[in-house]
């Protein structure tokens, strides 16, 4: 039983092929720019631009989002090299299954909980935050009691302790049993979310610019100095190391765009569409967040953004900065709601897809793999995430989970720029659709800032990241590793 075993390319293929059958190549390039759109612009922006701003870099945090943006393109080159030669559902961990071997195609998969179910928990905190914020400001009745609403972690300005986030757990479960009856989003209901949620970032940014107070923006890179949170966590502001910070932060805004690369197989001429698709969502998304950030933090000054309304800060900001505009915060509010749901329902549909491939190889039990007889969908994958989700939305702060999602993410990223570099290697002959340009350099250049990112997500991070691997540890060596089919012979 070999932990380095790695699943053979040509099952792997076969695998592929079977999967593609009935897929058809619909999508143009445009089509994939609205797809990496609808899953990008979230909770990311909307939330944690002001904590990244507060905790790290004040109006610097722009030149994080430029940081991230660059490390996103590198990695995304390379996603698009492996899911072109590799289309087949799982991502990162069934790459990585045939590259490098089952250990680290474990490691991959666990730490693809980070990025998928941990970030749905995160969006899902955010979520609950604004329902507050509607029923508030919008609907004009009392919000959800704090204690119901935040996480045990969490005490409010005068002292009421958080009990249980309700809201997060519930829009969660909701989400969760929708995928299980199997309802696909449909590439209308997709345009729509995609064309409110940039039209409300345009409308912040256009109505936003006339308010900017340039003492909140001078310096813009503040000295450095240390910010020590609620929690009592120190945080590297200002200088480099805090925009270093805010990248790794405000790097949560960029997730999702991989998913762009999942498209694959049902991309006509991926060579030419899918860099175009995955570079393209990058490239409005980026200018749309450092425009929106400018303005964000010309607004208010740090300050606030460490009291005021933490994850519903972008219309607590435009309330308090921008007298006349209140129906543009209701606007916000009720439109960030449903731009929300759509990334939850993306990263929970993600997360299926990775226990789905794990438990047919084993790895983790095989009911994971198995499929509704009605509604064709793997359920008891979509149950076991409902609960471990909505334990995560319902206790531990949003803060938290989004860091981890963040350094999860960049962790998988890294694998990925790896698998490119081994596969030239071990497969030359393979045939890729897209090549990644500049190998090794792009991939290398690609590790480099997503390390660097990490770096600046501080210790505490790094513990959160190692104490997570190492529960994956247990976990393999306890029972995937005897459970693997690739190890037991078994052929599929
Ligand atoms: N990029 C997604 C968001 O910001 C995950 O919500």
């Amino acid at each position: 039983m070999s932990i380095w075993k790695r699943k053979p390319m040509a099952l792997l293929l076969e695998e592929a092929s079977e999967s593609e059958k009935g897929l058809k190549r619909t999508l143009t390039a445009w089509s994939l720019v609205a797809l990496g759109i609808g899953a990008i612009i979230g909770a990311g922006l909307f939330v944690r631009t002001a904590t990244a701003a507060a905790q790290n870099a004040g109006p610097s945090v722009t030149i994080g989002f430029i940081v991230a943006a660059i490390g996103c393109a590198l990695a995304g080159l390379c996603y698009a090299e492996l899911s072109s030669s590799i289309p087949i559902s799982g991502s990162a961990y069934t790459y990585t299954y045939a590259t490098m071997g089952e250990l680290l195609a474990w490691i991959i998969g666990w730490d693809l909980i980070l990025e998928y179910a941990v970030g749905a928990a995160t969006v899902g905190i955010a979520w609950s935050e604004y329902l507050n914020n509607l029923l508030v400001n919008v609907l004009h009745v009392s919000p959800i009691p704090y204690e119901w609403s935040h996480s045990p972690f969490q005490s409010s300005a005068d002292g009421v302790s958080g009990i249980m986030n309700i809201p997060a757990f519930v829009i969660v479960g909701l989400i969760s049993l929708l995928l299980i009856k199997g309802t696909q989003e449909s590439a209308f209901v997709n345009g729509i979310i995609v064309i409110t949620k940039v039209s409300i970032v345009v409308l912040i940014i256009v109505f936003g610019w006339h308010f900017i107070d340039s003492a909140n923006h001078t310096p813009y890179i503040p000295p450095t100095s240390t910010y020590v949170d609620e929690a009592g966590v120190g945080h590297n502001f200002g200088g480099i190391m805090g925009i270093l910070g805010a990248a790794g932060t405000v790097f949560f805004a960029f997730i999702g765009f991989d998913a762009v690369s999942t498209a694959a197989q049902e991309t006509i001429n991926p060579k030419r569409n899918m860099p175009i698709g995955i570079l393209g969502s990058l490239a409005v998304c980026t200018i749309l967040y450092i425009l929106f950030a400018h303005v964000l933090t010309g607004l208010e000054d740090v300050e606030f953004f460490r009291n005021g309304g933490k994850e519903a800060s972008v219309s607590n900001a435009i309330i308090s900065a921008m007298p006349g505009y209140n129906w543009l915060a209701q606007f916000v509010t009720v439109a960030i709601l449903f731009g929300f749901t759509s990334v939850i329902l993306v990263m929970l549909l993600g997360q299926s897809r990775v226990f789905y491939s794990m438990g047919k190889d084993g790895l983790l039990p095989r009911a994971f793999s198995d499929i509704h007889p009605k509604f064709k969908t793997p359920y008891k994958a979509n149950l076991v995430i409902l609960v471990i989700v909505g334990l995560f939305a319902a206790f531990i702060p949003g803060d938290i989970v989004g860091d981890m999602t963040s350094i999860g993410t960049l962790f998988a990223f890294i694998l990925v720029c790896i698998s490119v570099i081994v596969l030239r290697k071990t497969h030359p002959e393979m045939k890729r659709e897209f090549k990644t340009p500049f190998v090794p350099f792009v991939p290398i250049l690609g590790i480099i800032v997503c390390l660097a990112m990490i770096y600046g997500l501080g210790w505490t991070n790094w513990l959160r990241l190692i104490g997570w691997l190492a529960i994956g540890f247990i976990v393999y060596f306890g029972y995937s590793r005897k459970n693997s089919r690739l190890n037991n012979g078994d052929k599929e």
